[in-house]
């Protein structure tokens, strides 16, 4: 497998602050059966004022570099994968960059929302696979409290903030990188959005008096859309392996709701449900960082053997989703 990009290096970072159902009860009109029930969520984390996407990133990053024995000389190229960096410009991968030392990597931020991990996924497997870079970082990092609304209950339940990163390279055991299947739609680019503090609504006192720069979602439309479109990936990722469900030991899904999880994971009955892999009850939904999160607290807890192939999904504001599978050689 000398010749296929490997993820071989995790990290990931949590902020320590926990936000309980009980404290959003005292916030919004919400109760603790209501968001268990209709999330699968208890508690979420929350960054502290002088924690940012960029330091929560670093934190995650310094732990897969140590994780897969690297140094930050190493690596040539840093992806950060965030729908909220720490300034619309310099890039929060820039940030990073000069936090870890990494003088040689060229760095650079994506956006593809809680797809991110995959995009970002899929960019180091063609570097490397290429040959045009040997060591890539990817950096998944949300501070998704910055832009929430905690006046609204239709969406302050769901978010919470933390980070992963992962190093992609040829040499070195690890999860190979069998096939990343992506997809995009902005037909739907209304449906979940924050629609102030770019160009075409610049901030101003009336972008923010209208609550411009939070989150705004139609839950449940997304919802359908999520988990049709995180169905299809998978099933497309698995053909283009010539693969079937039955081939899949582990499946780790974004964990934007537990009821999505469960749909998602029927095209899995095979698998016992642990091994449909589920952070969402302790972090919520962390966005770009969700699936990185999910992953790395997996391989911590669970030996991974040579050969298991975990299916990775994702899906997000764009919309955008994808899947990839990956396969351990350790
Ligand atoms: N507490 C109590 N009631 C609530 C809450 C709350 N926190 N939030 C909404 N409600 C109410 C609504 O007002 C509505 O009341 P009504 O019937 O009187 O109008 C009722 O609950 C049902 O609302 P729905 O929106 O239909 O509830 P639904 O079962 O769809 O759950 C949820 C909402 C949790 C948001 C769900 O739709 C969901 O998870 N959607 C997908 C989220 C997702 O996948 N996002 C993608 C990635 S995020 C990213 O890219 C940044």
């Amino acid at each position: 497998m000398n010749n296929k990009a490997k993820v071989i290096g995790t990290g990931s970072y949590l902020p320590e602050r926990i936000l309980t159902n009980r404290e959003l009860e005292q916030m919004v009109d919400t109760s603790d059966e209501w968001i268990v029930t209709r999330t699968g969520m208890k508690e979420r984390r929350i960054a502290a004022p002088d924690e940012f996407t960029s330091t929560m990133g670093v934190i995650a990053a310094r732990r897969a570099l140590e994780d897969a024995k690297l140094t930050p000389q190493d690596i040539d190229y840093i992806i950060v994968a965030t729908i909220t960096p720490d300034y619309p410009f310099p890039s929060t991968a820039c940030l990073i960059q000069q936090a870890l030392g990494a003088k040689k990597a060229a760095s650079v931020d994506i956006q593809a929302a809680c797809t991110g991990y995959l995009y970002a996924l899929s960019m180091a497997k063609a570097f490397v696979e290429t040959g045009v870079y040997k060591n890539v970082l990817i950096v998944v990092s949300e501070k998704l409290s910055s832009i929430i609304d905690y006046k609204d209950r239709s969406t302050c339940v769901l978010f919470g903030d933390g980070a992963a990163a992962s190093v992609v390279s040829l040499e070195g055991k690890g999860l190979v990188i069998q096939s990343v299947r992506l997809g995009a739609d902005g037909e739907q680019a209304d449906l979940l959005k924050m629609a102030g503090g770019g160009c075409r609504h610049p901030t101003t006192v009336e972008t923010v008096e209208q609550g411009m720069h939070y989150i705004k979602m139609a839950g449940n439309e997304v919802f359908k859309h999520a988990v049709r479109r995180m169905e299809a990936a998978c099933k497309e990722c698995l053909e283009a392996l010539q693969l079937q469900e039955l081939d899949v030991s582990w499946v780790v899904p974004h964990q934007a709701n537990i009821r999505i999880i469960d749909a998602v994971a029927k095209r899995f009955e095979h698998l016992p449900p642990e091994r449909i892999y589920k952070t969402v009850e302790k972090y919520g939904n962390t966005s770009a960082s969700s699936v990185a999160i999910a992953l790395h607290d997996l391989l911590q807890n669970h030996p991974i053997k040579t050969g298991e192939k975990i299916m990775l999904t994702a899906f997000g504001s764009g919309f955008t989703w994808g899947a990839a599978l990956l396969e351990a050689d350790r």
